[in-house]
């Protein structure tokens, strides 16, 4: 059984991002759990003075959930061509500290949703390129919904092929973590 633990970069109830998320989930085989965080707007503005011990219980329990995780999907909305702030700021209070921070080594994949004509493609570059900043194992998927708007009705979302592309995304995400398992085996045998 693969864990895999959803993040998504929106905060509003509505978001098409957080639906990607739910399709996803439903697009995951019977081998994988998921999980969607639903804890990021509670986390502080980062703040290394207050970034002693304990920790806010609003960053340790997202740490805690990317460490019980086998991996993670983000899926982000573009704010002015880049992630969400709170995103950001989330992943900051993740980074620390530096060498042995959750994310480090961990398998993740970004996926987006926006409303305009590109799907958040810059959101998700920004993206990789911060969590590859922190060490994780950034697979190379992208997966741009662009007019978000017009993808989801009361039931869910209306669009095959990106309901494909939410699957292979988590299927490679899944091919990564026992690679990484065999890996691990291999290093100890
Ligand atoms: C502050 C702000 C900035 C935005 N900037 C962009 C942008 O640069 N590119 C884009 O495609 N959409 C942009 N949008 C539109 C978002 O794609 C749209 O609001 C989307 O639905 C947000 O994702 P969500 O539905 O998951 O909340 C912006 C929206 C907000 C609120």
């Amino acid at each position: 059984m693969t864990r895999v633990l959803a993040i998504s970069g929106s905060l509003r109830r509505d978001s098409h991002n957080t639906n990607l998320l739910r399709a996803a989930a439903e697009a995951a085989g019977p081998d994988v759990e998921f999980l969607l965080y639903d804890g990021l707007k509670e986390i502080p503005p980062y703040d290394e003075d207050d970034d002693v011990h304990p920790r806010p219980a609003s960053v340790s329990r997202l740490g805690s959930a990317i460490d019980a995780a086998d991996a993670i999907l983000f899926s982000t909305p573009e704010y002015n061509s880049s992630i969400p702030g709170q995103l950001k700021n989330a992943l900051d209070w993740i980074s620390r500290p530096v060498a042995t921070n959750a994310l480090r080594n961990k398998p993740v994949a970004v996926v987006g949703a926006s409303t305009g004509a590109f799907g958040a493609v810059w959101a998700q570059a920004e993206l990789r390129k911060v969590l590859a900043a922190l060490g994780a194992r950034v697979l190379d998927v992208e997966l741009p919904v662009a007019q978000a708007h017009t993808r989801f009705d009361e039931t869910g979302l209306t669009d095959e092929e990106i309901r494909g592309a939410l699957a292979d995304a988590i299927e490679a995400l899944a091919a990564e973590v026992e690679a990484r398992q065999d890996e691990r085996t291999h290093a100890v045998a």
